[in-house]
């Protein structure tokens, strides 16, 4: 099969209707920008698993997405979207760049949770962006903005309650969102702990892709305790 897109840690392949796709996982991770790259055995497995059953979790509580059905080990199939260039994000408490950018202890709660846009653009690096902002580059209407917040912040809620059930506290995350042809606004992308924070509720350790960016543990063992908790393997 050949790829309509080659990424940092997943491939799309057509999928076999008409409007699907196949998203396929990689067993890459990368970081900073890809500055930092390297591969995990099991990784894509484990991002697939969690992905699947997320995406299953939001839909049972009224939030549909791209997602339709778990292919393979490594695969999902999803309706093809056209990707809105966003990368929106909620913090329910802070870490990452945040405490950089502001000067916010690590682990200060936001209550309610803290939305975030940043331009989906490599060659910049990912910017942040303000309303005004998204709306000069024409990356979104007003409709379909508020759209996406409320979509981002139904999915924050039911997560972090499901997350809590299995003693980790949800941190942040990164959504994606597209539009179907019809001009639906759908969650896309990849939900898993590439894309989320998580600390064990206990310990505070990073059950993410943190342990990468800052080089302290295991990816896989972390992956696979998340899995473990989730019933998944
Ligand atoms: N349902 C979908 N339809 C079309 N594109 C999608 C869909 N879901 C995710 N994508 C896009 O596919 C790519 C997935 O591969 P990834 O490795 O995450 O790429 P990237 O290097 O751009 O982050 C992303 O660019 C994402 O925006
Ligand atoms: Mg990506």
């Amino acid at each position: 099969m050949t790829p309509i897109y080659d990424g940092k840690a997943k491939t799309l392949f057509a999928g076999p209707h008409p409007h699907t796709v196949i998203v396929a996982f990689k067993d890459t991770a990368t970081a900073g920008n890809a500055q930092k790259r390297a591969t995990f055995p099991h990784k894509g497995t484990l991002c697939n698993a969690i992905s699947c059953k997320l995406f299953e979790l939001l839909a049972a509580h009224g939030l549909p997405s791209h997602y339709i059905r778990k292919l393979s080990d490594q695969s999902f199939l999803a309706h093809q979207v056209q990707i809105i260039p966003l990368e929106v994000v909620v913090r329910n408490r802070a870490t990452g760049s945040i405490t950089k950018r502001l000067g916010i202890p690590r682990g200060q709660p936001f209550q309610p949770p803290l939305l975030e846009f940043f331009y989906k653009s490599d060659p910049l690096g990912d910017p942040l962006l303000c309303e005004s902002h998204i709306f000069a580059l024409g990356l979104a209407t007003q409709n379909e903005l508020r759209e996406i917040q409320e979509q981002a912040l139904q999915a924050n809620k039911t997560l972090r309650e499901y997350f809590a059930e299995l003693r980790i506290d949800l941190i942040d995350m990164k959504f994606e969102f597209g539009k179907t042809p019809n001009g639906q606004i759908l969650l896309a992308d990849e939900i898993s702990p590439d894309t989320l924070r998580l600390w064990d509720a206990q310990t505070k350790e990073s059950l993410d892709k943190d342990i990468f960016r800052e080089e302290k543990g295991d990816l896989v063992t972390a992956y696979r305790e998340v899995a473990r908790r989730m019933g998944l393997v």
